[in-house]
C-alpha cells in the first residue's frame, strides 16, 4: 500500500462542562492561537456532546457553550482564519463515532485513566457515553483528517487511542484513509495543577473555587487565589531540577513561565533564592495583565449571544464541508449503503 501524505491540519476541542480555566487557556487555547500562524488549517470545536457524558443542566450547557466560544474568540481565535464551531451542529461527529465504537476494543477503553478517574468507585453508574467518550474524540479528530492535536498533557492517552483506532481501521479495511495523528504537547503550560494540591490538575469541576483560576475571575480574585495558593516553606530554588519534588512550587513557576512565554529557567534566574513574598504578587500582576483584556472581551461578546451563535453556525457550515465527504467515504469503505 502506498503511504498517503495528509495535508497538515490541526484539530482540537474543549468541553463546555463549566467555565474556562487557566489550565484550558495555557494548555490549549493560547497555543491554538499561535498555531493559526503555523501555515496549517486550524479547526477548533466546542465539544458539547462530550460535555453531556456527565449530567449537564440544559440552560447551563447552552451558557457554557457560548462562554467557551467567547473565551476562544477573546483569546485570539480568528473565525476567518480558523474553523470555529460547536460539535452538535455537525452530526457527522456522532455518526463517525458509532463506526469507531465498532473499531475500538473494550480492552483499550478499559485502560483509559481518565474514565477510571471520572467514574471513580461508582463505574457501574457512569454513563455508557463516558466510557465511549474516547471513540467520539477520535471521530472529532479523524473526521477532519486531523494530523496535529494541540492538547494538555491529560489528553495524551486519548490522542494515542485515536492513532490506534486509525491504524486498526486502515488495517482492517486495507486502506490508508485515516492519518496517524500527532499530539502536540509542549511548553510549561501543559500541566497546570490545582492551586491547593499540586498533585491534582486544575479543572473546571474541582470542589473549591480557590483551587483554580477561572478566565472570568476579576483582578482581586486572581490576586487572592495566588496569594493563598499552597506552597512549601523553602525559598524558590535556583534551577528547575530542584523543583522535582516540590509540585506546588513547580506549578506556580510553570504558570509564570507559560504566561510570560518563557521557561522555568528564566523565571528562576529572576526569582531564585527569594521567598514567595515577591514572587506571588508578581505572578498575580502578570496573570491579571494577560487575562484582564481577555475577560473584558469575553464579557463584551457574551452580551450578544446571538452573534456568538451566528459565528458558531457559520463555522459549522465550513466544518461540514470537510466532514461530510470524509464520512461518506468511510461509509463506502465499511460497506454501508446510502444515497
Ligand atoms: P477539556 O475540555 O477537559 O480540556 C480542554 C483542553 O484544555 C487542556 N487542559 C489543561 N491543560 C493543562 N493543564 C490543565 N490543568 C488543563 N485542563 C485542561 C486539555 O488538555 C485540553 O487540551 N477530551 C477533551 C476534549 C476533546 C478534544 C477532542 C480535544 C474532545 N474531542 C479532539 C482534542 C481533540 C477534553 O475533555 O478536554
Amino acid at each position: 500500500m502506498t503511504q498517503t501524505t495528509f495535508t497538515p491540519r490541526a484539530f482540537s476541542g474543549i468541553k463546555p462542562s463549566g467555565g474556562l480555566t487557566l489550565g484550558n487557556y495555557l494548555g490549549a487555547i493560547k497555543r491554538w492561537v499561535a498555531m493559526q500562524d503555523d501555515g496549517m488549517e486550524t479547526v477548533y470545536c466546542v465539544v458539547d456532546m462530550h460535555a453531556i457524558t456527565v449530567w449537564q443542566d440544559p440552560a447551563e450547557l447552552r451558557d457554557a457553550t457560548r462562554e467557551v466560544a467567547a473565551g476562544m474568540l477573546a483569546s485570539g481565535i480568528d473565525p476567518a482564519r480558523s474553523i470555529l464551531f460547536n460539535q452538535a451542529r455537525v452530526a457527522e461527529h456522532a455518526e463517525l463515532a458509532w463506526i469507531f465504537n465498532c473499531v475500538a476494543r473494550v480492552g483499550w477503553m478499559n485502560r483509559m485513566t481518565q474514565f477510571k478517574d471520572k467514574a471513580g468507585k461508582n463505574a457501574e453508574k457512569a454513563s455508557l457515553g463516558l466510557y465511549a467518550y474516547p471513540a467520539l474524540m477520535a471521530a472529532d479528530i479523524l473526521l477532519y483528517h486531523g494530523t496535529h492535536v494541540p492538547v494538555g498533557e491529560d489528553q495524551k492517552q486519548h490522542v494515542e487511542l485515536t492513532r490506534d483506532i486509525a491504524a486498526k481501521f486502515n488495517h482492517d479495511y486495507k486502506v490508508d484513509f485515516f492519518p496517524l495523528t500527532e499530539p502536540v504537547i509542549e511548553g510549561p503550560g501543559m500541566r497546570v495543577m490545582n492551586l491547593r494540591d499540586g498533585s491534582k490538575k486544575m479543572s473546571k469541576s474541582g470542589d473549591s473555587d480557590m483551587e483554580r483560576i477561572n478566565m472570568l475571575d476579576d483582578a482581586d480574585t486572581i490576586a487572592k487565589k495566588f496569594r493563598k495558593a499552597r506552597t512549601d516553606p523553602e525559598p524558590l530554588p535556583e534551577a528547575p531540577a530542584d523543583l522535582a519534588d516540590r509540585p506546588e512550587a513547580k506549578n506556580l513557576i510553570d504558570i509564570y513561565a507559560a504566561l510570560a512565554d518563557t521557561g522555568a529557567e528564566a523565571v528562576l534566574a529572576e526569582f531564585g533564592g527569594e521567598g514567595w513574598g515577591r514572587f506571588k504578587p508578581a505572578l498575580a500582576d502578570l496573570a491579571v495583565d494577560k487575562l484582564a483584556p481577555i475577560s473584558t472581551e469575553m464579557r463584551r461578546l457574551l452580551d450578544d449571544p446571538a452573534e456568538i451563535d451566528r459565528t458558531l453556525a457559520a463555522g459549522a457550515d465550513r466544518a461540514r464541508a470537510i466532514a461530510a465527504p470524509v464520512l461518506a467515504r468511510t461509509y463506502d469503505i465499511v460497506g454501508l449503503l446510502r444515497d
